[in-house]
């Protein structure tokens, strides 16, 4: 018994790992879809002045930031914490939780 657990455990700790590495390589795909056009090929520009590059990012912040963009997009007149920008609300609005996942967890390897 103790060993189908352990067979079980080691088979889902592998399962995961491979879900970790299809984000990074979907969430590259994505990132470059997506955002690279304003953030850089590699996170390391910056669409405005007083920004810093998102490369390193941690996957988090980046998630909820993009998922706080999202949500203003239906709600006209709302406001977020870090600032408006239309061009973020439009470029996160078509995404899946998965793809802002994804895309988050590319973006903190980066750097
Ligand atoms: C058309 C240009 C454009 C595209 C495309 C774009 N962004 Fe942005 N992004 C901006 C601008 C401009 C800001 C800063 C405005 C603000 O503070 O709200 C920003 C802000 C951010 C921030 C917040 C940075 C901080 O320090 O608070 C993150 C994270 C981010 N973008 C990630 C992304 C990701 C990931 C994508 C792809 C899904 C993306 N952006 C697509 C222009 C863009």
């Amino acid at each position: 018994m103790k060993k189908v657990i352990f067979v079980a455990l080691l088979a889902s700790a592998s399962l995961m790992a491979a879900e970790s590495a299809e984000n990074t390589v979907n969430g590259a795909t994505r990132y470059m879809q997506k955002c690279s056009i304003c953030h850089g090929a590699k996170a390391d520009e910056t669409p405005i002045k007083n920004m810093k590059p998102i490369a390193g990012m941690d996957a988090q912040k980046v998630a909820s930031i993009l998922v706080n963009y999202q949500n203003d997009a239906s709600q006209d007149d709302a406001r977020i914490s870090h600032g408006y920008s239309e061009e973020m609300v439009n470029s996160t609005v078509y995404l899946s939780r998965k793809d802002i996942d994804a895309i988050a967890t590319y973006v903190s390897s980066l750097k």
